[in-house]
């Protein structure tokens, strides 16, 4: 694919409203009129920041079919995150998105569909007349991913719209199905000609995570992909990576002097990634139950933020320069010998969850009796490089946790010499930053400061920086971020296949280990997880924080 492509139909206009090519210059993209306000000139548009000067990228004639547009994933963030872009006027006029599901519905039953999902879910306000220029783009295949007749209706709709809206033959196949129907869905798609791509037109396939349960599952879901489509035209979702403050790990290391110099062994005690959840397992227990919180969750979440926070700096932030440095952080991990000691896994017990009495991982609709399943994983693991050599960075995920947090602390080691009285820094703990993923966006400096008072005491306090108060723009989805990633050709957001093969040669060993050993311990629904996550860290003179 050409760079031409990669960016085909994005043509904006000096300081005006921009133009897509393929389309007459009169019309405008969809949702341009809402977005008016963004596009209008700084001096105009009261809520923009004088200094920015920057233009949207908008995407190119193209069209979105979407397999799998019965389930939760695409009612609740696929169809809001389309119709958010299009209010933000970043889809092209033609926009078609295309539901395929095995259901009897009629365009009009899934426009309706995708209304009630935009009204329930989308971030940002609904407008009659964007909606009304995007609805005209959907259209329904009802059909079964294995069935001939299906594809080759798939096919005819996506001609005449190619005839109809102009979308060019430019087509996103998003793959949100259950793992075991990728291989014949993109089978189908190359045996009707849907995978082709010419010098006039791009083909992209999106596959959602879990990209195979082990290595080698992966690997062999890797090797049928790439029968039907080369790397360039595979997009993987992990959608941390989409997500604003995922971003800003990288802006805060690298656009700044002053955290480089102490982000290394010398200075950081150890690291703690977290990424706990208050919910439980909802009714996902046909995906849930078999793949459990590490591979849900430390496979890919987990890893990419550890890669972010311990890669070197890349050379550029193009797709390849960024895959390298995460790829050399993956390929130097290595795992603690006793994996008893320095891993733990539970499930939730029966307990509490906003004041409410909940049930326990066991009681959960359609989860077998003598599961082994984990809902909470904690894992030890160092990085053998100069930078980190000795570091422990410890990450742990989990279910019906006491609250929704997910965040990435880097923990400074104590000052080698405080010249005060003991008395004085009873109560000082470890330089602490904190970048908050989620919620509360922003990053916390926990640092000594000394107590008001004729005494010389010294305790910790914090100093915060909040997204919601420094920037007036809310920012957008994951969904947002990632699918006009897809649309435009850009792939820095998303992991390569080398990456996700790393990540399960990490976690085979551990998730080996468990089946062949203990069962999940239980831990009440509404704490911080198993007794023995913080005997793991506990062993090692440390405490897991509470945030
Ligand atoms: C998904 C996991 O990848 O991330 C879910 O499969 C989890 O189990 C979800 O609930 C959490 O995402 P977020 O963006 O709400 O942190």
């Amino acid at each position: 694919m050409t760079d031409e492509q990669n960016t085909a139909g994005t043509a904006v206009a000096d300081g005006g409203a921009p133009n897509v090519v393929g389309v007459p210059a009169e019309t405008e993209p969809l949702g341009v009129a809402a977005a008016a306000l963004a596009l209008t000139p700084p001096e105009d548009n009261p809520l923009r920041d004088p200094q920015d000067r920057r233009l949207p990228r908008i995407a190119g004639p193209c069209g979105l079919v979407i397999f799998g547009v019965t389930g939760d994933l695409a009612r609740k963030k696929l169809m809001p995150a389309v119709y958010d872009l299009a209010n933000r006027g970043l889809l092209p006029p033609g926009f078609a998105l295309v539901g395929f599901a095995r259901r009897d519905w009629a365009n009009e039953d899934f426009e309706q569909v995708v209304h009630d999902a935009v009204k329930e879910y989308a971030r940002t306000p609904f407008r009659e007349e964007v909606w009304k220029q995007l609805s005209e783009g959907f259209r329904f295949v009802p059909g079964e991913l294995d069935d001939d007749a299906s594809f080759v209706r798939l096919r005819e709709t996506i001609d005449e719209l190619d005839r109809e809206r102009g979308t060019n033959g430019n087509h996103v196949f998003y793959l949100s199905v259950p793992p075991k129907l990728f291989p014949t869905t993109v089978r189908q798609l190359k045996k009707h000609g849907l995978a082709d791509q010419s010098p006039e037109n791009w083909r992209r396939v999106v596959v959602e995570k879990p990209f195979g349960h082990n290595l080698e599952s992966a690997q062999e879901l890797n090797a049928i992909v790439s029968e039907v489509f080369s790397p360039e035209q595979v997009f993987r979702i992990d959608h941390y990576l989409g997500k604003e403050t995922v971003q800003n790990i990288l802006a805060l290391r690298f656009a700044n002097q002053m955290f480089e110099p102490v982000w290394n062994a010398n200075y950081v005690d150890h690291l703690q990634i977290t990424m706990a959840e208050d919910v439980g397992i909802g009714g996902r227990a046909g995906y849930y139950d078999g793949i459990g919180a590490a591979r849900d969750v430390i496979q890919n979440h987990l890893l990419q933020l550890m890669a972010l926070t311990a890669m070197e700096e890349p050379v550029s932030f193009d797709a390849k320069s960024l895959r390298i440095e995460k790829q050399k952080v993956l390929a130097a991990v290595h795992l603690p010998d006793r994996l008893d000691l320095h891993t733990a896994h539970g499930h939730y017990s029966e307990g509490w969850a906003g004041g409410l009495k909940v049930r326990g991982y066991l009681q959960e609709e359609g989860i077998p009796a003598d599961t082994r399943t984990e809902t909470y994983a904690a894992i030890k693991l160092e990085i053998d490089t100069r930078r980190w050599a000795g570091v422990p960075i410890y990450l742990r995920t989990g279910k019906r946790l006491a609250r929704r947090v997910t965040e990435v602390a880097v923990v400074f080691k104590k000052a080698p010499h405080l010249p005060f009285a003991s008395t004085a820094t009873e109560e000082l703990g470890n330089n602490t930053l904190v970048m908050r993923i989620q919620p509360d966006e922003g990053i916390t400096l926990r640092f000594g400061s000394k107590v008001p008072g004729s005494q010389m005491e010294i305790r910790d306090v914090t100093m915060d920086f909040a997204y919601g108060g420094a920037f007036t723009e809310s920012s957008p989805e994951a969904y947002e971020r990632l699918i006009l990633d897809v649309l435009l050709g850009d792939s820095p957001l998303f992991p390569q296949h080398e990456e996700v093969e790393l990540s399960w040669r990490i976690l085979d060993p551990i998730v080996g280990y468990w089946a062949e050993h203990d069962k999940p311990e239980q831990y009440p629904a509404g704490t911080w997880g198993p007794a023995s996550a913080d005997e793991m860290l506990a062993r090692d003179g440390r405490a897991w924080r509470r945030p």
